[in-house]
């Protein structure tokens, strides 16, 4: 039993940081760290789930959702920033509760952030693939940019869903990029992250003149509509079931924790890094939200509703004179959730890469390609994995599952963080949560409520993938850990 709880020791992670550092350039500053929290962050998030939030559950208190899904961020941000700075190496949700929480907890933590980064890729393909048919006029068949579980009503016929093509080859596409070791380069990402932002402000900006207040007349869901019983569905209760939905906008921030070692100066940057590219989403996301549900009313962007998919351009369509940005918004969207879905499986690989050094996972997710030294067979077996999710279920599915493992992930961290004060109340921390233990405790609390608040089959899912991974831990991993066989010696 004790063997379960076996931790590394924060003294050899910071020796192998060390050693890393030789390979590793601290280029980037505050600046490139806040670009590239941002670049990870605005993607399908806010682009479908917005509509798709307001329809189920918010309303316009859309606006609110976010509010209380970046306080939620905020205070597991502000956890991950101590963690990144302290232990500054490749730095994952993963390694931190190996160093604090010991192997089992580690090896669930890892199982979830595969949901946060396969899933979420698969999510982010799902939505490429609506706005490419959106771009292509509808011209790709129903039954091929969908799963198997969707269906369109028309006239008398039903159309079912075959297999999502679209999703399955961006996937594809952007995995063989990422063996072929094309790294995305802070210019790259920078130009990507000007993009987004702009569409976005030019988005908030032009249609401000067109919101009607009688969209946003009343504000919440009433009681009383049809379709919206259950406490998460209408009034205060939606807002938090909507930020469970919206809170898939904010993944990615945690990305920014990756970086540490290649920051130059952690201490200041990786705070701002992280906590700073939270901020400025929050702002936008929220007069986002309030334009969008100003344009359209929310019932509108319901499942098959006028604006149930693509809701942006559907908005756009609305702003009489504009409809000409409608193609520019919609092309500069698929590249902004290319570069999401770039990150994401290249998160993924990272997480396996670590798991499988440690024993945890088969020698396989840690090989490199001997010319282009990337981690060829787990992208391909990533590829499978993620391809399928990405063609045979639907997106709202893979993406409640998506915010299932990274708010998981974030209240192991928060609780890692009270664990690492308590147990190594010496090391040196460039960076400290204020408050602990009350921000940590805050931190788990919300993001707690806000796995509550996801429905029913996302939470039957997530436990029977639970119980899927520590059938594989202790059929598998328990005994080939490398630490484990380290102190069985
Ligand atoms: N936050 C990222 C997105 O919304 C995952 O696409």
């Amino acid at each position: 039993m004790k063997n379960l709880f076996n931790k590394k020791s924060i003294p050899h992670l910071l020796q192998e940081a060390q050693a890393n550092e030789h390979g590793l350039k601290k280029t980037l500053g505050m600046w490139s760290l806040i670009a590239l929290g941002v670049g990870a962050i605005i993607g399908a998030g806010l682009f479908v789930n917005t509509g798709r939030a307001a329809a189920e559950a918010a309303g316009s208190g859309v606006t609110l959702s976010f509010a209380v899904a970046a306080i939620g961020c905020a205070f597991a941000g502000l956890c991950y920033a101590e963690f990144a700075s302290t232990i500054p190496i490749a730095g994952s949700a993963y390694t931190y509760s190996y160093a604090t929480l010991g192997e089992i907890v580690a090896w669930i933590i890892g199982w979830s952030l595969v949901m946060e980064y396969a899933l979420g890729a698969a999510t982010v393909s799902i939505a490429w693939s609506e706005y490419l048919n959106n771009l292509l006029g509808g011209a790709i068949p129903y039954e091929w940019c969908h799963s198997p579980f969707e269906h369109k009503l028309v006239g008398k016929e039903t159309i079912n869903g075959i297999m999502n093509v679209p999703a399955l080859s961006i996937l594809a596409i952007l995995t063989l990029l990422l063996i072929k070791g094309t790294q995305e380069s802070a210019f790259i990402n920078g130009i990507m992250v000007f993009i987004k932002v702009a569409i976005v402000l030019i988005f908030i900006i032009i249609g401000w003149n067109y919101i009607k207040p009688e969209n946003h007349t009343p504000y919440l869901i009433p009681e009383s509509t049809i379709g919206h019983e259950g406490i998460f569905k209408w009034g205060w209760g939606g807002v938090l079931g909507g930020a469970a939905i919206v809170f898939f906008a904010f993944i990615g921030f945690d990305a920014v924790s990756t970086a540490a070692q290649e920051a130059k100066n952690p201490k200041r940057d990786m705070p701002i890094g992280i906590l700073g590219s939270l901020i400025i989403c929050t702002i936008l996301y929220i007069l986002f939200a309030h334009v969008l549900t100003g344009i359209a009313n929310w019932k509108e962007f319901g499942v098959g509703g006028a604006g149930g998919e693509a809701s942006v351009s559907y908005a756009i369509k609305k702003m009489a004179g504009y409809e000409w940005l409608g193609t520019s918004v919609n092309i500069a969207i698929l590249a902004g959730f290319s570069s999401v879905i770039l990150v994401m499986l290249m998160g993924q690989t990272r997480v396996f890469y670590s798991m499988s050094n440690d024993g945890l996972l088969p020698k396989l997710f840690s090989v490199l390609h001997p010319k282009f030294k990337t981690p060829y067979k787990s992208n391909v077996v990533l590829l499978i994995m993620v391809g399928s999710f990405a063609a045979f279920i639907p997106g709202s599915v893979a993406g409640n599952l998506t915010s299932f493992g990274t708010l998981f992930a974030f209240v192991i961290v928060c609780a890692g963080i009270i664990m690492m004060r308590k147990n190594f109340p010496d090391l040196e921390r460039p960076f400290k949560t204020p408050f602990v233990p009350l921000i940590p405790i805050l931190g788990i609390l919300v993001c707690f409520a806000m796995i509550v608040a996801l429905d029913v089959t996302t939470l039957t899912v997530a436990v029977i993938w639970m119980v899927a991974g520590l059938l594989i831990y202790f059929g598998y991993s328990k005994h080939h850990s490398k630490l484990r066989k380290e102190s069985d010696k």
